[in-house]
């Protein structure tokens, strides 16, 4: 059973008005995971609030001279559950490449951390025809355990904060989750969940989520306005899992 996984990434941002109130839509439910992704500033307090959470980065290293960074053995240490790998912000602005990423997602599940790694494509090498090759290229690098949780992000439908971003379409997210499945080692195929991430919505959750492939999702701009969160975790719920 893939459990779906609903996961808010609060980016730069501070944990949106009644985060950690009784009724918070960032709450753990009892039929699906629900996860915050906030600042490492955030994190503390989110824990402490009886949120799951994760970190949006972590060093593989445990210590050291990497000023203005955390290490994911300090994730663990908080209280986090799951381990941010591979952003598409970070593979962009701290040029971040595939064997890092890797080396962060080992790290990960060495210390007991879910890693949820993210791939994806830009507008770029989409436009050149390059999506299956980039994909192919980012898996490739990860270590393939039963643990991990991808989640496929196309680079050109993550809004950024711009309302006229559209996700991929139902059909071409699905296709993709489906490629990105195949490319698992067959035993792990039904076992891994696959996220989708790129402007998913409390009006395009549903349908996304109703496809076979997609195991829930990692929601950017959405995530900060709590109800429209709400909806998507409340569309998550209504979905039996495969
Ligand atoms: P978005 O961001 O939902 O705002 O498109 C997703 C992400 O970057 O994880």
């Amino acid at each position: 059973m893939r459990k779906k996984l609903i996961a808010a990434n609060w980016k730069m941002n501070p944990p949106p008005a009644g985060w950690d109130g009784k009724n918070s839509p960032y709450r753990p439910d009892k039929k699906i995971d629900v996860a915050v992704f906030p600042t490492h500033i955030d994190l503390q307090q989110c824990i402490a609030a009886g949120l799951v959470a994760g970190s949006q980065f972590g060093r593989p290293e445990v210590s050291g001279a990497f000023t203005g960074d955390v290490s994911l053995k300090m994730a663990k240490y908080l209280g986090c559950t799951y381990a941010l790998c591979g952003h598409s912000d970070r593979r962009q602005f701290h040029a971040e490449t595939d064997a890092f990423v890797a080396e962060q997602a080992d790290a990960a599940l060495a210390l007991g951390l879910i890693p949820v790694i993210c791939i994806g494509e830009t507008a770029k090498e989409r436009a050149a025809g390059k999506t299956k090759i980039v994909l192919e290229r980012q898996m490739k690098a990860l270590p393939m355990d039963p643990r991990i949780i991808i989640a496929y992000e196309p680079v050109w439908a993550i809004s950024r904060g711009d309302p006229a971003v559209k996700p991929a379409t139902t059909s071409d997210a699905e296709e993709t989750h489906a490629f990105v499945r195949s490319l698992l080692p067959p035993h792990l195929r039904g076992k891994v969940r696959i996220l989708y991430g790129g402007s998913m919505n409390g009006q395009n959750a549903k349908e996304l989520l109703l496809q076979p492939n997609i195991d829930g999702g990692l929601v950017g701009g959405a995530s900060l306005k709590p109800e429209e969160f709400r909806a998507i975790v409340e569309a998550a719920i209504e979905i039996p899992h495969p």
